[in-house]
């Protein structure tokens, strides 16, 4: 089994909907751990080695977010400038996360067809994302696209707030059990688009 870290940011936890209900799928699960940085760190106070550590100690690292101004709310910025050491995430001697799967798993108010060259965002989510991916390449990990649920300015249902949950929860199962196609995965626009076509069946 592999082993999974949730590094969660939403700064208002108590008015989330969407973000409230992926976690809840996932955090009974064994081998997940949920790191919610807001509630670790309200005053921004990043505790390096323990961030460290608990990276060190997991196969799989998620930021699991609401899309903020087309990026991540601050304090993942802020976890990334002093989390990410020289020798210690990148450089010659920087190989803590080599190897590591790390994707965002990402929440939006816009749709789908808003994240496009002629949508009202001009770009899509995975250009957007790309300095993510810039990341995880230079620290040696294994990018794979982001778990993403758009859409939720346009109001979801209760159904498809669960559907999007169990379908992280699925997700996340499957990374942690290594049934999920990590090379075939890399190529879909979103890691969620047909979980049918890259999880296998154990
Ligand atoms: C400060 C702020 C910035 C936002 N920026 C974006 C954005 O760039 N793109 C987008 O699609 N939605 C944006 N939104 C909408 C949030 O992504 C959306 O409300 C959130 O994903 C819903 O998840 P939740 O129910 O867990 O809060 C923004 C919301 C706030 C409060």
């Amino acid at each position: 089994m592999k082993k999974i870290l949730i590094i969660f940011a939403h700064p208002a936890r108590t008015r989330s909907k969407m973000n409230s209900a992926l976690r809840a799928a996932v955090e009974d699960l064994e081998n997940v751990t949920i790191n919610d940085l807001y509630a670790n760190y309200p005053d921004f106070l990043i505790d390096v080695k323990r961030e460290q550590s608990l990276c060190e100690e997991h196969d799989v690292i998620i930021f699991q977010h609401p899309f903020y101004w087309y990026s991540t709310p601050s304090i993942i910025k802020e976890w990334l400038d002093l989390v990410l050491e020289h020798d210690w995430a990148y450089g010659s001697k920087g190989k803590a996360l080599e190897g590591k799967i790390f994707l965002q798993a990402i929440t939006a108010g816009g749709d789908d067809c808003t994240y496009k060259k002629d949508g009202c965002n001009i770009f899509t989510i995975r250009e957007l994302t790309s300095p993510y991916c810039a990341m995880a390449n230079l620290c040696n990990m294994n990018w794979l696209p982001p778990f993403a649920v758009l859409g939720i300015h346009q109001g979801l249902s209760d159904e498809e707030v669960k559907f999007h949950a169990e379908e992280y929860r699925r997700t996340v199962i499957a990374l942690r059990d290594d049934t999920l196609d990590i090379e075939k995965a890399k190529h879909g626009q979103y890691l969620n688009s047909d979980l049918d076509s890259i999880i296998r069946r154990s």
